[in-house]
């Protein structure tokens, strides 16, 4: 596995490999890796090229970035907080096979503070949009500076980070860059809670609470699908919370599942979205449901 923390290095090294004519296939993290970034490795490995022609069935390479976005963090004790274990990161994705990482500094990535703003219209005024302001500014500039770098045939990114995906999109195609994006399901630990780099921050007795989310997500599903009006749903959401006072709930939502918007009634299946926010003691939760 190659290992590079420059740009230049990165840049010399997938040149000679689109020379050769393979496809790159990039999975960008903050690292604290789990299996839910794993499973995205595992995706975009045997993920095949379906060009045809000089590319067949060759396997694409495979590029993970591990590097923790300063500008995405609207707070800054969540960024000192962050989980940072880049030797046990690289042993999991050698482990995974994967072929190539770029763990660059901070100052490699900004030399200069970027100055440049980019406002997702519609996608900032609802739900992490709103939460977090700031925070799909500082996810653009950084998806858009890799996708830059590594010049990605594919990319894959978690339905964990749902409204994420809907921001990455965007940006694709609002900057007409020429990668395709891979929405890749949601890895979850046995008792349902979402894994997430942020979960090892958990107190014992928090992490067993954590699974409220996922709890009251599916329970909410079932509500909606026994014909519940979103209202009554909404309100047993809330009522729930209510009686958690560990949780604060942020929002729950019920929204269509690419344009993140709330949606007046369920509509055809698979585009409706349940999406939940909570802060647990000092650590923010998220999840969502497509169904
Ligand atoms: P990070 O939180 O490290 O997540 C990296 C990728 O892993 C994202 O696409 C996220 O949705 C996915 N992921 C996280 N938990 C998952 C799970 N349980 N199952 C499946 N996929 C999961 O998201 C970011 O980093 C950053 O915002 C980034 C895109 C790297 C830009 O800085």
């Amino acid at each position: 596995m190659h290992i590079f923390s420059t740009a230049t290095e990165l840049r010399r090294y997938l040149n000679t490999v689109r020379r050769a004519g393979r496809p790159v296939h990039f999975v960008p993290t903050m690292g604290a890796l789990h299996e839910g970034h794993l499973s995205l490795i595992e995706a975009a490995r045997t993920d095949l090229w379906h060009l045809g022609g000089d590319f067949g069935q060759e396997p694409a390479l495979t590029v993970c970035s591990i590097f923790v976005n300063p500008t995405q963090f609207n707070n800054p004790d969540d960024l000192a907080r962050y989980p940072r274990t880049l030797e046990a990161d690289l042993a999991l994705l050698e482990a995974a096979g994967c072929d190539a990482v770029f763990a660059p500094s901070v100052a490699e990535m900004y030399p200069v503070p970027a100055v440049l703003k980019i406002h997702f219209g519609d996608l900032e005024t609802v739900m992490e949009g709103a939460f977090r302001p700031g925070h799909f500014n500082g996810v653009g500039i950084v998806v858009a500076k890799l996708f830059h770098l590594v010049q990605p045939d594919r990319a894959y990114f978690g339905q964990k980070d749902l409204q994420q995906v809907a921001v990455v999109k965007r940006l694709v195609r609002d900057l007409s860059f020429p990668v395709e994006i891979v929405r890749c399901p949601t890895l979850r630990e046995a008792d349902g809670l979402a894994m997430s780099s942020r979960n090892r921050l958990l107190s014992p007795d928090e992490r067993r609470q954590a699974t409220e989310l996922y709890r009251v997500l599916t329970r909410a599903q079932s509500l909606l699908t026994d014909e519940t009006p979103m209202d009554a749903t909404r309100a047993a959401v809330a009522q729930h919370f209510a009686d958690l006072p560990q949780f604060r709930l942020e929002y729950f939502e019920i929204a269509n599942a690419d344009t993140l918007q709330p949606v007046g009634d369920l509509q055809a299946p698979g585009t409706t979205a349940l999406l939940i926010a909570a802060q647990l003691g000092k650590v923010r939760l998220i999840d969502n449901l497509v169904f």
